[in-house]
């Protein structure tokens, strides 16, 4: 797929088939998530593939969040339930691949430099699954940055997880009315 054509017609997809997918396939998007730009070559990432039930890791992470931010008056049993609907959310995609930060140690390159390069992996990574055929979805919310789902996934003091990109064959057709605003109300050109 031309590369203009992918930016253009790439769209979040939500809803997706419990499939299987090829590891190689998962392999080209992991290498085309190495290939972003990255200051100093810190090449600031991680990543953790899920697959089967693996993706209890992450659903791990969600209930322990949601449990820590119940109510405390909630029985066992409604908690119980809420941290099973809380799993489930992880099971939503075959494939669940969680990036995240790992600024450089040396702090050569500022923080924000290293969030903008794991940032772009994981477009590359989005890009890369809707090249292969593949629907995919960048989820955040608040869980991803909550202490809870760093303790889960072991996250180092620095670390931040940036996002989880959902894979899988699409379920659904991509939303018709995509639009973004034109450049120009954006952008301002300076040639003096
Ligand atoms: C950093 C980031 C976090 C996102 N988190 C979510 C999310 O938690 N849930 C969701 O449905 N979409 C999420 N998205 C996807 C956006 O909703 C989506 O990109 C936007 O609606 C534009 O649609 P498009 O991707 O089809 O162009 C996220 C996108 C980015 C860049």
């Amino acid at each position: 797929m031309e590369l203009k054509e992918a930016i253009r017609n790439r769209r979040s997809i939500g809803k997706v088939k419990q499939d299987p997918v090829d590891k190689a396939l998962i392999e080209e998007i992991l290498e085309a998530g190495t290939w972003a730009p990255n200051h100093c070559h810190t090449e600031p990432w991680r990543f953790w593939v899920m697959t089967g039930e693996g993706r209890g890791l992450l659903g791990k992470g969600y209930a322990e969040v949601a449990a820590s931010e119940a109510d405390p008056a909630l029985t066992e049993e409604e908690l119980a339930v809420l941290k099973g609907a809380q799993i489930k959310k992880a099971f939503r995609a075959p494939v669940v691949i969680a990036v995240a930060v790992t600024p450089s140690a040396q702090a050569v390159v500022p923080e924000i430099e290293e969030y903008a390069a794991a940032h772009a992996a994981v477009h590359n990574m989005i890009l890369t699954a809707h090249a292969l055929g593949l629907g995919s979805i960048w989820r955040t919310g608040a869980p991803t940055y909550h202490p809870k789902m760093k303790e889960v996934f072991g996250l180092g003091a620095k670390e931040e997880l940036v996002g989880f990109v959902y894979l899988g064959y699409p379920d659904m057709a991509p939303p018709s009315k995509a639009t973004r605003t034109p450049f120009e109300q954006k952008t301002l050109w300076v040639s003096e």
